[in-house]
């Protein structure tokens, strides 16, 4: 059975949530209409990116922040434009939109 990570409707445009499933952190982006998921994972130190539940963001908004260092992500790619990991990439995750519902594939 699909697991299921949030509801579309629990994340505003523009903003992003945590997901914790089966000992595993995953963070939810909400583009508008497009949808990101990545493993909340830092690719410089391997800890969480968020400093508060669900804020995952730099001050305007723009990217993905963590807040260890600094480390800023492109939030459609997930790759590193500043900070220590520059070029390294948060990892993807594979899922599916079923109406509402967002949930991990395979
Ligand atoms: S752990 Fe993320 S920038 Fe250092």
């Amino acid at each position: 059975m699909a697991k299921k990570l949030c509801d579309l409707s629990e994340i505003p445009a523009g903003a992003t949530r945590g997901v914790n499933l089966d000992e595993q952190r995953y963070i939810v982006v909400r583009q508008t209409e497009e949808i990101f998921v990545y493993l909340n994972r830092c690719p410089h130190r391997g800890v969480p990116l968020d400093w508060l539940p669900n804020e995952f963001l730099d001050h305007d908004g723009d990217f993905l922040r963590c807040a260890a260092h600094g480390a800023l992500f492109l939030m459609d790619t997930g790759e590193c434009v500043a900070g220590p990991c520059v070029g390294e990439f948060l990892i993807p995750v594979a899922f599916e939109r079923m109406d509402d519902t967002i949930v991990l594939r395979g």
